[in-house]
């Protein structure tokens, strides 16, 4: 891709105007505002990157309900933003409306494009969301306003329903799991609900574990904030209260370099993509998720001992990094809670060394670990827990015990 932009002023350097000429040479308009006064008389560049998502997720959705055969009359794509404070001003918020009319729309199906374009398909969304943008949609078909994760309320309906008939029943509150797929949060899921918990799995792809105590998988991404609003406002809506939370979501490397990323090696790319999973996005969801927490709620960080000393060396180095930053973490949120006198326990935890999609060499089974995992939850752990809030709890896979260290 190759563009350039040519000046068309005359009265240097007052004059703000440019066109810009593509590969294919047609030119557009681009005009600065120079001062308050001065008159802008085409997009600023700004404009045009907040021109260019819209279009770009506009492309997207039409293609999309095309081939699912149905017929628009009209579709609009509005977006709003707002800036940082401090130069280089760049979004840090902002609104995709999309507004779309038509006499048979369905509505499942529009939401699909849409949803396909929002969290899958739409680079320069991808572009911008990378640069720390929030960005949330709002849908209207035929002006009315639609729910993209619950178009007709029906996750909200079912997540009442499952509450009253069994969620409140079981003794020992609703846990909310991210990242229940597979590995160790999806084996936690079933361990939970053996044990007395109303469970939630949540996550970016769903698996159905069948079981009345375990609602179905509600959709979280947790590099997508937006996806953990929806899950605490179906929570808010729904009056459901966390007892329990674990952030499981995990990667070890990009999906780009199949295994170690050493650290003299790293790119930017690399090392913000780990980031942005475990650590951006468990920290983001966590502080989000705290408003639905109850009073004396347990927060669990699945961490890594890979994070510490003793296990140093040179491989893995991004992994590494974003574990030892959870456990500080997860120190600095129990000191403030403590300081805040609140009754909120937050520990990190290492689950042994497991073998799962993610360590195909773990010495022990999901079984074994997530049986050990219980454990550490028993009532009789509870004073423990509470006493050592921060601390960094960790499975010894040889010696089969629980110890704490930082
Ligand atoms: N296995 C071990 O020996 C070991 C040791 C220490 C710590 N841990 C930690 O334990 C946790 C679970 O690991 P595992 O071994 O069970 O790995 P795993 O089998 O690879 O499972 C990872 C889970 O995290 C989910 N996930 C990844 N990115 C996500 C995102 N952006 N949003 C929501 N969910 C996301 C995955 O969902 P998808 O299916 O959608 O990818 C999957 O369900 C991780 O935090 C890991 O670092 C594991």
């Amino acid at each position: 891709m190759k563009i350039k932009v040519n000046w068309y002023g005359k009265e240097y350097p007052q004059d703000w105007e440019f066109f810009a000429e593509c590969e294919e040479g047609k030119n557009i308009d681009i005009s600065g505002k120079n001062g308050s006064e001065s008159k802008k008389t085409a997009p600023s560049p700004k404009e045009l990157v907040l021109q260019g998502m819209a279009s770009c997720t506009a492309i997207d959705v039409i293609s999309t309900l095309k081939k699912m055969r149905q017929v628009v009359e009209s579709f609009t794509v509005e977006c709003s933003a707002a800036q940082t404070e401090i130069h280089p001003k760049i979004f840090k918020e902002s609104t995709l409306t999309y507004k779309l009319t038509g006499k048979n729309l369905e509505i499942e199906k529009v939401i699909h494009c849409i949803f396909l374009s929002f969290t899958k398909y739409c680079g320069v969304h991808a572009i911008l969301e990378k640069s720390g943008c929030n960005i949330k949609p709002q849908i209207f078909i035929n002006d009315k306003l639609i729910d993209l994760w619950d178009p007709q309320n029906k996750t909200q309906i079912k997540l009442q329903e499952w509450y009253e008939n069994f969620g409140k029943n079981c003794s020992k509150g609703v846990a909310l799991v991210i990242g229940t797929s597979r590995g160790i949060g999806k084996e936690l899921v079933f361990k939970l609900e053996k044990e007395g918990y109303a469970v939630l799995p949540a996550g970016r792809t769903s698996f159905n574990f069948e079981n009345e105590n375990i609602f179905d998988s509600l959709f979280l991404d947790i590099t997508k904030p937006y996806t953990t609003d929806y899950v605490k406002n179906l929570l808010i809506k729904t009056k459901i209260k966390i007892s329990l939370l674990v952030q499981n979501a995990g990667i070890s490397s990009t999906d780009l370099v199949q295994d170690d990323v050493n650290a003299l090696q790293l790119t930017m790319h690399e090392l913000r993509h780990v980031y942005d999973t475990n650590v951006f996005g468990i920290i983001e969801s966590t502080n989000n998720l705290i408003s639905v927490l109850e009073a004396s709620a347990k927060v669990i960080l699945v961490s890594s001992t890979m994070a510490l000393r003793e296990r140093d060396s040179f491989l893995t180095s991004v992994y590494r990094m974003t574990k030892r930053t959870i456990n500080q973490y997860v120190r600095q949120a129990a000191m403030q809670i403590t300081h805040e006198q609140r009754d909120v326990s937050i520990f990190a935890l290492h689950p042994g060394s497991v073998k799962t999609d993610l360590n195909p060499s773990g010495k022990i089974s999901v079984e074994e670990s997530t049986t050990q995992i219980m454990e550490i939850l028993a009532d009789n752990f509870a004073l423990n827990l509470k006493n050592n809030n921060g601390e960094f709890w960790i499975y010894d896979t040889e010696a089969k015990t629980w110890k704490i260290k930082f």
